[in-house]
């Protein structure tokens, strides 16, 4: 099935980026103008840090310049995603209402001349973040030129929690709302442990700085209350726009997986469309393998369906350590690998390279030295092939192993006082992921209890924090016949983060039929062997099988002698167990033994080939990532030069193809 347009009066791959013409003369607007015609831009994110510039003074508006450079790109027929600017409140508010100062855990208030200073619970920013975008909404709803709308920045990207009374006294209100009664809250929170215990609900404060560690279920609560405060900003302005443009779509841009503060499960069905923000680790050798992942967690939380890359850089950013340059090329591959993940829009931050301010060293569209930038050659040769690649719009991913993420259980496990500083929720993930990656086997990224019916294996690589309803899916799916595999110190704690009563591994126990007597983490740079030569680091258990069968055992180390990987029969299907963090060619051979062969085999690793599928056809797109040409078994028609392939699909290197199948169903 085709879905339809991601923007409804935009049915191509969205290519265009964030525009600041603010920063810039007119005469420059003019110019902007020419130049993403030239490079096929068909939308650009307007407005998003303006606000003192749409509001200089407190309930004085100034929408001229904004009027002119919409009506400027209307006419040159380029759509725009309309910003609610209130990621950057500006200096007046601060000034008149210092309760919009955010406040960190140890008191400290954080200033402005900087953006998201902002404390998400302050009645004063609420009710100046409300005028701002109804003024917005009502102005600009039937503008011709707005096919999007795009509600802040980057929620809790640079501020996830604020720790000032107000917010304390807005999370005493959502615990009221969670718990009714405090007693209730108590036994939750386990206060009876160090004497904790609330007599009123005045007497409880967010998770601010104290002498050590501070109760871990108030610490996921305190995270919980604030995912919701900014879902919370995020609806007011939602629903202010929808009022006055309710066929407009609406959405903010999320950071996958870049952003742990931000449960985004919750907030997936709040859009109208998923988008997301994505940046390379620059000095990562592999970090097309995280882009791949990040974008496959996008794909998810839109529940398969198209997204939007919202934000991605030409070329280097500004903010990592050393800001490596994007080689001739990359930008290219870095873009159609997100398309192949079902993304049906490419955009950038930002359009023109700013020449003040902080990001005046992150790269754009249009490079400092305009025209003449190789980059710029790179953003037109774009924008002319997704033009040519039209025909993937509205196109699916079709996988068939699915791959539990939880930002709960990430949250809950890094907490202080775990087994081990050494396990860390994205490091196994990524694990998990890339050998599924290098072995060309498509995922589906879901949420711990989305229905895993239909799914050939599903790899569960941390999680920490299991619910009953998390667990039972698990064993519906095993006894249907499905494969599972689960990595350690997973099914230990409950959703207020106490221990599944009867030991470990918990909400697992039964499911795994195995019981941790121990965990037995490592020291740091030790390494266990397994008995087929593999070597684990960081963790190992001592394991008592309780209906499970040992495959591999630790030949040394202090569970010597003991199962490491054990596999479960349960009703028709399977389930194994990896108990420590095998070598990435130890877990390969791990997970070789376990999985069904992928789809697609005898490809160099590191060769991306995915499918998209709709009424128009099925594609097929091709990811080199190495240096040599490359060879895949294919039959089509390329859709960007309309070559025939009647059986190999030959990938230059470093390059990218997307054919249009033939005999294939
Ligand atoms: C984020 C923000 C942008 C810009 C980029 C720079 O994604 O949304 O405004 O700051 O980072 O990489």
């Amino acid at each position: 099935m085709t879905t339809p347009p991601l923007i409804t009066g935009l049915d191509a791959i969205v290519h265009g980026g964030d525009y600041n013409p603010e920063q810039w003369p007119e005469e420059v607007w003019h110019e902007d103008v020419q130049m993403m015609r030239e490079a096929g831009v068909n939308l650009v994110n307007l407005g998003m840090f303006s606000w003192a510039l749409l509001e200089p003074e407190e309930g004085v508006f100034t929408f001229d310049r904004l009027d002119r450079i919409l009506d400027l790109l209307h006419e040159a027929g380029i759509r725009v995603g309309l910003a609610t600017p209130t990621a950057a409140p500006p200096a007046w508010l601060l000034h008149h209402y210092p309760g919009v100062r955010p406040q960190t855990s140890t008191g400290q208030t954080l200033f402005g001349a900087a953006r998201q200073t902002l404390c998400p619970s302050s009645p004063d920013y609420a009710r100046a973040a409300e005028r701002i975008t109804e003024q917005l909404a009502r102005r600009y709803a039937d503008h011709p030129a707005v096919a999007l709308w795009h509600v802040h920045n980057e929620y809790g990207g640079a501020m996830p929690a604020c720790y000032c009374e107000v917010s304390a006294e807005a999370f005493r209100g959502w615990l009221q709302k969670r718990y009714g009664r405090l007693d209730v809250l108590n036994n939750a929170w386990g206060t009876t442990f160090w004497g904790q215990s609330y007599g009123a609900w005045e007497q409880i404060t967010p998770p601010r700085q104290a002498p050590t560690a501070i109760n871990p279920a108030l610490q996921l609560d305190f995270l919980r209350f604030c995912n919701d405060a900014h879902l919370q900003c995020y609806r007011r302005e939602r629903d202010i726009v929808r009022r006055h443009a309710p066929n407009t779509p609406i959405t903010t841009n999320f950071m996958i997986v870049n952003c742990k503060w931000i449960d985004y499960w919750s907030w997936a069905d709040e859009v109208d469309i998923v988008a997301n923000d994505h940046y390379l680790q620059a000095e990562e050798e592999d970090n097309h393998i995280e882009l791949a992942m990040a974008a496959d967690v996008t794909r998810g939380l839109a529940g398969g369906r198209p997204w939007l890359l919202m934000e991605h850089s030409t070329s280097a950013v500004n903010w990592q350590p050393r800001n490596l340059a994007k080689r001739p090329g990359e930008m290219r591959r870095n873009s159609l690998a997100h398309v192949a993940r079902g993304a049906d829009g490419v955009m950038f931050f930002q359009w023109r390279a700013s020449r003040f301010g902080a990001e005046k060293f992150h790269s754009a569209m249009v490079p400092h030295n305009g025209r003449r930038g190789r980059v710029w050659g790179e953003v037109v040769d774009l924008g002319r092939e997704l033009g040519e690649l039209s025909e993937l719009r509205g196109s699916t991913v079709r996988a068939d192993t699915a791959l539990i993420w939880d930002w709960q259980s990430w949250w809950a496990m890094e907490l202080e006082w775990r087994p081990t500083c050494d396990h860390t929720y994205l490091e196994r993930f990524r694990a998990f992921y890339t050998w599924l990656w290098r072995t060309h086997r498509t995922v589906d990224v879901l949420p711990p209890e989305a229905d895993l019916s239909g799914y050939r294996m599903v790899v569960v690589p941390s999680l920490y924090l299991t619910t009953p309803a998390a667990a039972e899916e698990l064993t519906r799916y095993v006894r249907a016949g499905g494969t599972v595999v689960v990595s350690y110190f997973s099914g230990i704690v409950d959703a207020n983060d106490a221990v599944h009563p009867g030991g470990h591994p918990g909400a697992l126990r039964e499911l795994l039929g195995v019981e941790i007597d121990e965990f037995l983490p490592l020291r740091d740079g030790e390494s266990v062997h397994l008995d087929n030569g593999v070597s684990g680091t960081v963790w190992s258990e001592r394991i008592v099988l309780t209906g499970a069968e040992r495959v591999l055992s630790y030949t040394d180390g202090p569970a010597a002698g003991g199962p490491a990987v054990t596999r479960n029969t349960v009703g028709a299907g399977q389930v194994w167990y990896v108990s420590t963090r095998p070598d990435p060619d130890g877990l390969r051979a791990v997970l070789d033994e376990i999985a069904p062969p992928p789809v697609v085999d005898g490809l160099p690793e590191d060769v991306e080939v995915l499918r998209r599928t709709s009424d128009r056809g099925s594609f097929l797109i091709t990811v080199n990532h190495t240096g040599k040409e490359v060879d895949v078994p294919a039959r089509g028609v390329d859709l960007v030069d309309g070559t025939r392939v009647e059986q190999t699909l030959t990938v230059p290197a470093e390059g990218v193809r997307v054919l249009r199948e033939e005999g294939t169903d």
